[in-house]
């Protein structure tokens, strides 16, 4: 079981504390529902998956022509700043900077599937 005693945030990031970082700052826009796209592409299913790849979903043109792996890497940099590794995404999201609220979010990301 894994344990919900606070202490230093670990590399690999808190699946938890993530899911409160997603509730708080991607729930507007997405789900991780299997099949539930809102304004953005459900994130079930996203890590270790090749980027625009929901079916159903309506990709910008920037996202079309992109070509990413959601892995820990690249994921840490698109939620640093969106625009910046996809120029042109529809996604209006400014970043999120804090690299530890950063990796637990990734780390929420990693369990959904
Ligand atoms: C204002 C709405 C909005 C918010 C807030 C938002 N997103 Fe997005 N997101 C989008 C849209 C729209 C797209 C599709 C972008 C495109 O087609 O250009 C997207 C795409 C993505 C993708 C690529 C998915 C794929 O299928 O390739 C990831 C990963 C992602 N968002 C993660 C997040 C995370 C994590 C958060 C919270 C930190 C977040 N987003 C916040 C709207 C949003």
């Amino acid at each position: 079981m894994l344990s919900a005693v606070p202490g230093p945030v670990a590399a690999a990031g808190d699946p938890a504390a993530g899911r409160s970082a997603f509730l708080a700052h991607c729930g507007v826009c997405h789900t991780v529902l299997p099949g539930r796209n809102r304004i953005g592409p459900t994130l079930f299913g996203v890590f270790g998956h090749k980027s625009a790849s929901v079916p159903g979903y309506a990709y910008s043109h920037a996202y079309r022509t992109a070509d990413l792996t959601w892995d820990e890497a690249t994921l840490t940099k698109y939620l640093e700043s969106p625009q910046s590794v996809v120029p042109g995404t529809k996604m209006t999201f400014g970043g999120l900077k804090d690299p530890a609220r950063r990796a637990d979010l990734i780390a929420y990301l990693a369990t959904l599937k």
